[in-house]
């Protein structure tokens, strides 16, 4: 097992450059498997969920090449629609696959997604609209199989704007027969980013980053060079930990334009965010006031960054509130929050969080991705030492955090225990 052992109290200043997105990157991966020839993907992550689409992509019988932050998928002996179970397990995005290989291939199995720490995470807009699309759906022993001879292009309108829902349907219907119109989709940059991927393939798509987007089936796809977008939640979690400690750092190759609901809140507590093209400077000289926020699908407040922002409200000076609308069960932190002394309590999918004038460093474990992130946040700024258990879920979704934040001038070593 490794931990973080985190000393807070240091201030950071320096340079940072914000790597690929992770969920950019996992679906468009996956989207590789629906083209005739070799794709390139540049801009990817070294990330424990990307070596499993790695895996997957493998598994299926492409052949996958991955030297530096550059990926080259060659789909064409793919020979196999069966998702292994035991990789689909260790990564929920696996369900991206189902789109691309049922549109490829006209049948996909995947074992069925359980819940996870954060919610109840269930697949059925997905399976709602792949039938939309003319799919036969058989679930049974863990295992969801869906079927077509032909996908046709449908109206479907979500109940909710999913983010893997608008992907993997954005996905099955660029193969379909005629139109298909997705209403009430997402509207993250990572669909936009999947949108412009598939386009460089020969997909028509209009309007991704819209509520409703328009897709005229294609008989296939050829194969594409494409970067990746800057991972916005690196960006935002860096941001913060700034916010939180002080200091000046600067972000190269963020995307400020999709990081608008962050920095407002961040400049809400006092701090001094400056832009300019792909550069993010934030500083902040004393601690900040407290501020609420409510989570949201783009362009609201990301869900990712309001365990990482709680951590910063912890110190902030009054009492912050936070609305978690996104998915019901995401105060798992909170327990190890008020650990480290933080006042915080919760009520539903509320969180009502009382400044304190300093955190103290204890043990603390995290159990799931960002949440983790929050208690690193929260050493870096805690009087003491901070000791992170439960780092494959931070290693999930950081690259190399404990470096990035050493070159700032942080306190933190990864150690054996
Ligand atoms: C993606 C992101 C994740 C982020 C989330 C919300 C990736 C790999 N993951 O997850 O980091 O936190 O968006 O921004 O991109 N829902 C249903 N039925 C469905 C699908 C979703 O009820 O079929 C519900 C979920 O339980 C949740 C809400 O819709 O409450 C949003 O989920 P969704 O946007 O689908 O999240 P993911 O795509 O899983």
């Amino acid at each position: 097992m490794e931990v973080f052992e985190v000393t807070g109290g240091r201030q950071l200043n320096g340079t940072v450059r914000v790597c690929g997105s992770k969920n950019a990157a996992l679906p468009i991966l996956a989207a590789t498997v629906m083209a005739e020839d070799v794709c390139v993907i540049e801009g990817v992550p070294h990330l424990e969920d990307v070596r499993v689409m790695v895996e997957i992509l493998r598994a299926l019988g492409a052949q996958v090449d991955w030297q530096g932050d550059t990926v080259s998928v060659d789909p064409r002996n793919i020979s196999s629609t069966d998702v292994p179970s035991h990789l689909m397990r260790r990564m929920r995005s696996s369900v991206f696959l189902m789109g691309p290989l049922l549109a490829r291939f006209g049948e996909v199995r995947v074992s069925r997604p359980g819940g996870c720490v954060i919610g109840q995470r269930p697949i059925d807009f997905h399976l709602r609209g792949m039938r939309a699309l003319g799919a036969r759906i058989e679930q049974s022993h863990g295992y969801v199989r869906c079927t077509a001879n032909r996908l046709y292009g449908d109206h479907i309108t979500l109940d909710y704007p999913s983010v893997g829902a608008t992907e993997n349907l954005m996905m099955a219907a660029v193969l379909s027969d005629g139109v298909t119109v997705l209403e009430n989709v997402a509207r993250e940059p990572e669909i936009v980013d999947l949108a412009q991927f598939l386009q460089r393939c020969g997909a028509r798509i209009e309007n991704a980053g819209d509520g409703t987007i328009t897709v005229t089936g294609v008989h296939h796809l050829g194969g594409a060079r494409h970067r990746v977008i800057p991972d916005r939640i690196v960006a935002g979690t860096m941001m913060i930990a700034a916010a939180a400690v002080g200091g000046d750092v600067t972000l190269e190759r963020a995307d400020p334009h999709h990081l608008g609901a962050v920095i407002a809140k961040i400049r809400e507590t006092g701090a001094q965010v400056q832009v300019e093209r792909d550069i993010i400077r934030v500083t902040q000289a004393e601690p900040g006031r407290a501020v609420d926020i409510r989570t949201a699908p783009y362009p609201g407040f990301p869900t990712d960054l309001q365990a990482p922002f709680m951590a910063l409200m912890t110190i902030l000076r009054g009492t912050s509130v936070v609305r978690e609308s996104v998915f019901e069960a995401r105060f798992k932190h909170v327990d190890e929050l008020n650990r480290m002394g933080a006042n915080i309590s919760v009520d539903g999918q509320t969180a009502v969080v009382h400044g304190v004038p300093r955190l103290s460093g204890a043990t603390v474990e995290a159990s799931d991705l960002r949440g983790g992130a929050a208690l690193v946040v929260a050493g870096l700024a805690a009087e003491g030492t901070t000791r992170v258990e439960g780092l494959h879920h931070i290693d999930r979704g950081y690259e190399q955090l404990d470096t990035h934040l050493r070159d700032l001038g942080a306190d933190i070593v990864r150690r054996a225990v």
